[in-house]
């Protein structure tokens, strides 16, 4: 849509930066002038009738321009190669890791002597757990940032942050930081100067002199940490008024309703950009905008937000993608990839945390059924768009997906939900360990903390020493993850996971964390454990070469790049999950059997679309597949990748 106003206005931007429109920077003006009409729209649709609306939008622009200029030639040269490559993050040959640089390796130096080991592993895309700076004890594990720009020194420095990107860049992995959006620590220089009464930083949260609005407010939100955390504001002495605190106390809510907050994120995002981050993980979108009588989570305002920031990064900085890190139920999800005209228009990737959720339903009931209940939702992800799939990850699980979906399972939601917080906390005999996690005591709602290993039973099967129970918790294991693995979207491992690290129970010990149990499942890397990984006959190796054999397949199989192709089976067997993979040459037919016995599958599932095979081949254990009498079997906790012939 043509604006001539609008034109004039961002080419005045352009000539005082000194962009050569027509020369070097043909590309970035292109970007920016094909955006320009979506980002005045998207803008102005939140901040029309804000007094500084005007002025500030000018200055978002300007922001832009200067990231723009600002940005490396290696980066701009890497951004051309990724757009020349069409939805780069679709691809089959990207499998990631998410980690405490303290915890893995002590600090950031030390990181790039480590990406051998990543590598080896299948791993080439890299997920730092925040390391900029946050206050020692209020850190939320990093998510409560007092300053973007600065490296908390526990981890290193900026320089050093640089020096790792430019080795992965050489090793061509790509790089995940996250950007804190929704609050700041209340440590952040901009909380410092509300508290000293600065009207214009007070501005930047959600501050009250009285309880009227905060009252109101709290009548619709829901808590997040009730037990650790309730309520969603903080009464702060230092400026005699209450501040949202969706989060923890230390963590203040920013006001996007302002848009200075607005184009000072944007600013933070940008410099993230031209660190050379590949993939932006934008911490707990879904609370971004607020609204009285709401649950302040997922608001359309929270979505426009979230475009604009995109429509704003394509023309700055066209390689970084955007990762959603929305946790919320299943109709809520599909939003932040963009819908309608905005569809794969808003976050490029989102965590597919109902399927996670679900794999952990599948292993403790040996049913399927909940699970396939659930997938008519999910396949509507928008071409262009992906999820990162996994078992685990810093968080703790949350069951939130729909009653309805348990109920068309056949099962009473409440007692089917009890019934899996019971498991995974080892109660009633279960092999799980693992623990709950902010229960409400109102609800009873809970999610559940506790390491893959130990949710799988390994920790419980080498307490009992117990040979038979240790193969089997390593069969679930390699299980979880195959099954995430070859869903489609970017696998992403929780470090620790692929050596078998169960639960660490020290953070007890420690008063900064023994409020929080997800520690439970933040281990610490003891590298002499890691070298068996290299020692047949170990648990870490078996969990290690299993791991690395399935990231090795997955690169190998073309067809399990994410482009809108997979079509789950009715395996006519409620304890197999099953689908394929397919693209113009071949199709992989990909099961899993999630019960503690020993099934079997037709081989007529295996004829989808007609076609039917002489041989069917099972990539991961290189054998053929026998049948009789029309059957094939799955032993307990196995699964298939296959390709007919
Ligand atoms: C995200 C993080 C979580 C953190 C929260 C608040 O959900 O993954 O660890 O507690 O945001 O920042």
């Amino acid at each position: 849509m043509y604006n001539y106003a609008l034109h004039k206005q961002i080419n005045k931007v352009l000539a005082s930066n000194n962009i050569d429109a027509g020369g070097a920077d043909i590309d970035f003006y292109t970007r920016l002038i094909a955006n320009a009409a979506a980002i005045q729209a998207l803008y102005y649709t939140i901040y029309a009738g804000h007094t500084a609306a005007d002025e500030l939008f000018d200055e978002m622009i300007a922001t832009i321009v200067v990231a723009h200029n600002q940005r490396s030639k290696a980066l701009k040269q890497k951004d051309a190669e990724k757009q020349q490559k069409d939805y780069w993050f679709l691809s089959n040959k990207i499998a990631g890791m998410s980690l405490y640089v303290d915890r893995f390796c002590g600090s950031l130096k030390h990181m790039p002597a480590k990406l051998g080991y990543l590598k080896n592993t299948g791993i080439n895309l890299l997920h730092l757990m925040p390391v900029f700076e946050s206050p020692a004890g209020e850190s939320d594990g990093g998510y409560a940032v007092s300053n973007y720009r600065k490296v908390d020194e526990r981890f290193g420095t900026i320089e050093d942050l640089l020096v790792l990107q430019e080795h992965m860049q050489a090793e061509d992995m790509y790089l995940v930081v996250d950007i804190v959006l929704n609050h700041t620590s209340h440590k952040h220089e901009w909380a410092e100067k509300a508290k000293q009464g600065d009207k214009k930083y007070q501005d930047f949260y959600y501050m009250y002199s009285d309880r009227t609005i905060p009252d109101s407010f709290e009548r619709t939100m829901p808590e997040i940490f009730p037990e650790s955390a309730p309520g969603s504001f903080t009464w702060s002495a230092a400026c005699n008024k209450w501040v949202m605190t969706v989060f923890h106390n230390y963590q203040w809510d920013l006001n996007y309703t302002n848009p200075a907050v607005f184009v000072a994120m944007l600013d933070n995002i940008l410099f993230y950009a031209n660190i050379g981050v590949d993939i932006l993980r934008i911490d707990a979108p879904a609370f971004i905008w607020k609204a009285l009588g709401t649950t302040c989570q997922n608001l359309p305002k929270a979505h426009t937000i979230l475009q604009l920031i995109r429509q704003c990064v394509q023309a700055a900085a066209p390689g970084m993608a955007l990762l959603g890190e929305a946790i919320v139920a299943p109709k809520d999800i599909l939003p932040y990839f963009g819908t309608g005209k905005a569809a794969a228009q808003e976050c490029d990737v989102a965590y597919n945390a109902t399927q996670m959720a679900l794999q952990w339903d599948m292993l403790a009931t040996g049913d399927t059924r909940v699970m396939y209940a659930a997938q008519y939702l999910l396949l509507q992800k928008p071409y262009g768009a992906t999820w990162i799939t996994y078992t685990r990850c810093h968080d703790d699980i949350g069951l939130g997906y729909d009653d309805s979906m348990i109920a068309e399972a056949g099962y009473s939601p409440y007692e089917h939900r009890k019934f899996l917080k019971e498991y995974y906390s080892g109660q009633n005999g279960s092999p799980a360990r693992g623990a709950l996690f902010s229960v409400n005591p109102k609800s009873q709602d809970a999610r559940i903390s506790g390491s893959l290993a130990s949710l799988c039973g390994l920790e419980k099967a080498l307490g009992d020493n117990d040979d038979v129970a240790i193969k089997t918790a390593i069969k679930k294991i390699l299980l979880m993850q195959a099954h995430s693995f070859f869903l489609g979207g970017i696998p992403m491992l929780f470090y620790g996971d692929e050596a078998g690290y169960t639960n660490n129970y020290s953070y007890l010990q420690d008063a900064t964390k023994s409020y929080d149990n997800r520690w439970m499942h933040r281990p610490i890397i003891d590298w002499q454990k890691n070298g068996n990984t290299k020692v047949p006959g170990t648990v870490e190796y078996a969990i290690f070469t299993g791991t690395q054999q399935l990231l090795a397949l997955r690169k190998r199989l073309d067809a399990i790049a994410d482009l809108k192709n997979i079509t789950w089976l009715h395996t006519h067997n409620k304890c197999v999950a099953g689908f394929i993979r397919y693209n113009n040459k071949s199709q992989i037919f990909c099961l899993f059997n999630f019960s503690s016995s020993e099934t079997f599958v037709a081989v007529s599932v295996l004829s989808y679309g007609g076609k039917t095979y002489n041989t069917l081949y099972d990539n991961f254990s290189g054998k053929y597949i026998t049948e009789s009498t029309g059957y094939f079997a799955i032993e307990a906790y196995g699964f298939y990748i296959i390709e007919g012939h």
